[in-house]
């Protein structure tokens, strides 16, 4: 939890001048990063200029990803961190035993943003398709486990099959392939009731114990490859890196190298040196 809550703290710091700089650098529609006293990278934004449109629950200054207001009892999805150099960010998934797995992909997916491979979804209830031969996902501890059934007051199935059947998939979580987002086709195979709570493993992929739970990471992207012209919204400095998004398009993300700061867009605050 620590890194999150230090890159929160991070995107805390207001960055007024930057902010204004670029709106003043004009070019196309306006974008509003601001939210309370929160602001985001682009290509985020509250206002309709902004290529990823978030929602601003400006008493918190916490931006929320756009609310559907179908399923799930209206969970909202916070967002606690961004990490501009690897296009991705971090949203709560409070733990739930009336999430279907169709919901959960909705809830969680955009025109320029899904669910991350690093990410590792809990199913329950049913899962009639799993193949046991084919290797269980991973372990939870049992009492952790307990303690998100309770907290999510899991009732055992119309079938009597135990509430705290979980069911882990971490396929991904081993092997960093070129493909970066979760495969739901995959999950959705499995025909479980619904998506409990998730993940986000850590580099190593290991079962630490500070492993945090009832959050997912979610890579974004922006449409157009960089060979397409894409690339010339990326800041001089930036690198432009081609990415295969759920859709099976081809998008492109604008990364810093390392060394710099920033988001890498030139709409946005480009690539500066840091502070340290
Ligand atoms: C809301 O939650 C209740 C109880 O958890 C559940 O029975 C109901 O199906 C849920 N509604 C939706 C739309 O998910
Ligand atoms: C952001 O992502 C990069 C690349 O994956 C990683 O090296 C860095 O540690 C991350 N930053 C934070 C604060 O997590
Ligand atoms: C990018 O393309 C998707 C469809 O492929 C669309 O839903 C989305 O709104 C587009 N994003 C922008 C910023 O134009
Ligand atoms: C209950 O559901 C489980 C998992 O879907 C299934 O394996 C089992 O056969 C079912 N039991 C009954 C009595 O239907
Ligand atoms: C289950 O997994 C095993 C081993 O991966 C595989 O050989 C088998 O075909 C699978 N069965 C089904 C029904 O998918
Ligand atoms: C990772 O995936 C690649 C391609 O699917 C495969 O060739 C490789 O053996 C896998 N590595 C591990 C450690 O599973």
């Amino acid at each position: 939890m620590h890194h999150f809550l230090l890159l929160f703290l991070i995107f805390l710091l207001p960055h007024e001048t930057s902010y204004y700089a670029a709106a003043a650098s004009g070019g196309g529609d306006l974008c509003s990063r601001r939210c309370g006293g929160t602001t985001v990278p682009y290509p985020f934004g509250f206002s309709p200029g902004c290529p990823i449109a978030l929602s601003c629950d400006a008493s918190t200054s916490t931006p929320i990803l756009p609310y559907i207001d179908i399923g799930d009892n209206g969970t909202m999805h916070r967002v606690i961190a961004f990490n501009s150099t690897s296009s991705t960010m971090v949203v709560n998934l409070p733990p739930s035993c009336s999430r279907s797995v169709p919901e959960a992909r909705r809830e969680l997916s955009g025109g320029n943003y899904g669910v991350s491979s690093r990410t590792g979804l809990f199913l329950r209830g049913g899962c009639s398709g799993i193949n046991a031969s084919a290797g269980a996902g991973c372990s939870v501890p049992v009492d952790v486990m307990s303690r998100l059934l309770r907290t999510a007051h899991c009732a055992a199935n119309s079938n009597g099959t135990s509430a705290s059947t979980v069911v882990c998939d971490a396929s991904a979580a081993g092997n960093a392939t070129a493909y970066q987002f979760l495969r739901w086709e995959k999950l959705e195979k499995q025909k479980c009731d619904d998506v409990l709570t998730s993940t986000v493993f850590v580099l190593t992929a290991e079962w630490a114990p500070t492993l945090e739970f009832g959050v997912a990471e979610l890579g974004w992207w922006l449409n157009g490859t960089c060979g397409t012209g894409g690339g010339e919204r990326c800041a001089a400095n930036a690198m432009c890196t081609d990415v295969e998004t759920p859709s099976g398009e081809l998008g492109h993300r604008c990364g810093c190298v390392a060394g710099m700061e920033g988001d890498g867009s030139s709409a946005g605050d480009g690539c500066y040196l840091g502070e340290s």
